[in-house]
């Protein structure tokens, strides 16, 4: 027998709301809407941007729907799902975010009617499903074949994409930067077959305020953020041979707390020789193969630097794993991991120049004129930060059709 009197047992939080019914379903195709609603005026080529507050106080200027949405705060969840759209959209297309969102958002609207008509939801998502293959039957008929090698197709894309975007003031700027990118990565795909263009990999942005938007390139090898770790070492260097590292040039510290008894007072000098002789030794490998650059993923010591200066080797210090990448990539180097294991093949000598020059307060350092390279840096330049994020994210749209 079931006990009287005793307290419903909870099974969900107190806090929840829950709907039901028609209820729900109307509030699914509002909150539909609405999300849709908050971009329909950015889409298409009289467009305007957008202007907002991110949680950080920095503002966003855009007219990207995936930009918009990703900052919009919202708790219901088909209002959540929409935005879902928009990012799964732009991972896998790059283009056409806003699109998308504003055609399910009348796709939503559509149902409505027949809601409260009393159809059954069941019946209305089957009656999609054959709109569906309707769709894709017809989008058969009109689509075009483009030809991968003619740069006047594939132009056409890439303008029908960025035509759309603040980057169209600078006409054919962004398109050119992408096709070239693109085509600079391409060089790379060994299999022709399977192309994939890795481009957030080997296509990298660097954004740099000040100077004009006609500056923007795309540099036949890689730029860092960096300098050399001593002001004494070559900022310029034709045809460098070049060596990449993902070790430290430091003696190797012990992994947690050590304590060294010493027993005499010469002891002590001893510990400290040991850990220079290491260092020397670990130069010495380098020293033997010559490089003019050596690039590391981690730590360079003083002394090692000191070491490496009085052979006139230039050394930069804590690159990025992605940037070393794309510098093995345009340079023809292997990075090494051990430096007593480096052989001839290991040194990049496609490199046609080696150059450190300063922009504003901040040294960029630049491997150009590279013989065969497959990977890239776009370097944007333009007149405010918040210009050259728009800018950026134009490219990334432009990027990912040219790659599509
Ligand atoms: N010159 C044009 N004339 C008429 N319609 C155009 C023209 N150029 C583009 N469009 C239309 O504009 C729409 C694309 O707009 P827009 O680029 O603003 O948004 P999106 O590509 O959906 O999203 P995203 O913000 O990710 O770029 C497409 O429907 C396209 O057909
Ligand atoms: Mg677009």
């Amino acid at each position: 027998m079931i006990p009287q009197n005793v307290a419903p047992i909870l099974v969900m939080n107190t806090n929840t709301r829950r709907e039901t019914g028609r209820k729900a379903q109307i509030a699914n195709i509002q909150a539909a809407k609405a999300i849709a609603e908050i971009i329909t005026t950015t889409l298409g080529p009289r467009s305007m941007l957008k202007m907002l507050m991110d949680p950080m106080g920095g503002i966003v200027m855009t007219n990207d729907g995936n930009a918009i949405l990703r900052e919009v705060d919202c708790n219901h969840p088909a209002a959540k799902s929409m935005i879902e759209l928009a990012r799964a959209q732009d991972e896998e297309v790059g283009d056409g975010t806003t699109s998308v969102i504003i055609l399910a958002g009348e796709m939503m609207q559509m149902a409505r009617p027949f809601i409260e008509r009393e159809i059954h939801p069941t019946v209305i998502v089957n009656s999609y499903y054959k709109a569906l293959e309707d769709c894709m039957t017809l989008i058969k008929e009109c689509a075009v074949d483009i030809d991968i090698n003619s740069d006047e197709d594939i132009k056409k894309a890439l303008t029908s994409c960025v035509g759309t975007k603040f980057a169209a003031r600078w006409g054919e700027l962004v398109i050119n930067l992408a096709l070239h990118a693109c085509r600079t990565i391409m060089k790379g795909v060994t299999n022709v077959n399977k192309l994939n263009l890795e481009i957030k990999r080997y296509a990298k942005v660097e954004k740099i305020p000040g100077g004009m938007m006609e500056e923007c390139q795309v540099l036949d090898g890689v730029m860092l953020n960096k300098d050399v770790t001593h002001a004494g070492m070559r900022r310029m260097i034709k045809n460098p041979r070049v060596l990449l590292l993902d070790c430290t040039l430091e003696y190797k510290k012990a992994e947690s707390q050590t304590s060294m008894n010493m027993s005499k007072e010469s002891d002590m000098g001893d510990a400290l020789q040991q850990e220079i002789n290491e260092i020397a030794s670990l130069c010495a490998d380098i020293m033997k193969h010559k490089p003019d650059v050596v690039i590391t993923e981690k730590g360079v010591s003083d002394l090692a630097q000191h070491f490496l200066m009085k052979e006139n080797i230039s050394v930069i210090r804590r690159v990025r794993k992605t940037d070393n990448n794309r510098i093995a990539r345009v340079s023809g180097a292997t990075i090494v991991t051990r430096p007593e294991e480096i052989c001839e093949d290991d040194i990049g000598k496609d490199c046609g120049l080696f150059r450190i020059s300063k922009i504003a307060d901040e040294y960029f350092t630049y491997f150009l004129e590279c013989k065969n390279p497959s990977a890239c840096t776009i370097l944007l330049r333009g007149g405010s930060k918040d210009s050259l994020n728009e800018m950026e994210r134009n490219l990334q749209d432009a990027l990912g059709v040219c790659r599509n």
